[in-house]
């Protein structure tokens, strides 16, 4: 039998909403004390629904004790195989991770949602990639620097990877694996918070200062770099990022992941006049969704489309409820809506009507949400 292909998302033709499919766990790997690695079968006749590109997420569901449970987690294995792996480290009273790094079984199933995420490396096009990342961070970055060394012998990866300590890094034999095989592409900067290491601009946090000490000694040179990739706690990615910019680093070469807002982010923003006098009139819904019509009322201003829909017993796509991950991204067709937050929509695509159901207010008597608009 041929082995399956999961090929690079742009190399097949992809343009269909999330959905949720039962996919078999078909191994389960101890990365540390808390952290699994749990890789899923991807049946052959699901093998385009599931390609991806280096950088994206997957969905999964679960009955976690009666309530219905998601959660967001990103693929680490790399294009080509036929097994798609995520890396989860189990947080404290993180309800699904518990479940997740506890409960599961070889050839138990899960309902898996379909790649998403905007948090991509392009094979061939990212030739000098500087990756960042801080604890369970370092998951999309497995599946970026493998894809992109295998598929493009010219391109070299730097990894800067901050930790508490040496036993709590996830993926740790599979980056030394990677390092014995891309000797001269790949460089691998440890940094550790909690355990000495004889050079010492490897202790300490990733921060501004880390940064600007690591470009100074010729470590890296986000300069240089044709994309620069952070991902791990909101304040790493916010101090970073900055320090990039600071820099002189083109804004539009800096991609980061964020599944927490940092502190001090917008709060969620009140009803507005005309989100209060929508819903009082009862706002008429309409959701486009895999070619389907299904309409409902909305009388609450503080509810979202999401909120509401799901009250009706209508399923549509999300993930993190938050505005982060544009899961649950759709076009206004007709009428208008206000988003309480905005973390991962670009200013095109607002421009354009797009918005996210899971933060989307109306504020005209009808609304028509398109989900198959992509
Ligand atoms: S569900 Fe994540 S942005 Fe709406």
């Amino acid at each position: 039998m041929n082995p399956l292909i999961i090929s690079n998302v742009s190399e097949v033709e992809k343009n269909m909403a999330p959905k949720f499919h039962d996919l078999t766990i078909s191994k389960i790997e101890e990365l540390t004390d808390d952290a699994k690695a749990i890789s899923f079968q991807i049946p052959a006749e699901l093998k385009n629904d599931y390609a991806f590109t280096p950088g994206q997420y997957l969905t999964l569901r679960a009955d976690v004790n009666g309530n219905d449970v998601r959660r967001s987690y990103s693929i680490s294995s790399p294009l080509g195989g036929s097994e798609l792996t995520v890396g989860i480290r189990r947080v404290d009273d993180g309800v699904f991770s518990s479940f997740a790094t506890s409960d599961l079984e070889v050839g138990q199933t899960l309902q898996v949602m379909t790649p998403e995420g905007r948090f991509t490396a392009g094979v061939g096009q990212n030739k000098e990639a500087l990756l960042i990342a801080a604890g369970s961070g370092i998951t999309p970055m497995m599946s970026i620097a493998q894809s992109l060394l295998e598929g493009d012998d010219e391109a070299n990866v730097t990894l800067v990877y901050g930790n508490r300590e040496t036993k709590s890094i996830m993926f740790r034999e599979k980056l030394e694996f990677l390092k014995d095989r891309f000797l001269e592409r790949l460089t691998i900067i440890h940094i550790l918070s909690r355990e000495d290491q004889d050079i010492p601009i490897l202790n300490g946090r990733i921060d501004g200062d880390k940064v600007k000490a690591l470009i100074n000694t010729g470590a890296i040179d986000p300069a240089s770099a044709d994309g620069i990739f952070i991902c791990g706690p909101g304040e790493m990615i916010e101090v970073v990022r900055a320090t990039c910019e600071e820099m002189g680093v083109e804004k539009s070469k800096i991609h980061f992941e964020l599944f927490t807002p940092a502190d001090g982010q917008e709060p969620r923003k009140a009803p507005t006049k005309e989100m209060l006098e929508a819903a009082e009139q009862g706002v008429s819904v309409e959701i486009i969704l895999d070619g389907s019509k299904r309409s409902f009322k909305l009388t609450d201003a503080n509810e979202t489309v999401l909120e509401a829909a799901n009250k009706h017993g209508l399923e549509l796509p999300f993930s993190c409820k938050g505005g982060m991950c544009c899961t649950c991204r759709c076009k206004v067709a007709k009428g208008s809506a206000e988003m309480a937050v905005n973390y991962s929509l670009e200013p095109w695509e607002i421009e354009a009507g797009f918005t996210l159901a899971c933060q989307a207010r109306p504020t005209s008597d009808n609304l028509t949400l398109d989900f198959d608009e992509l």
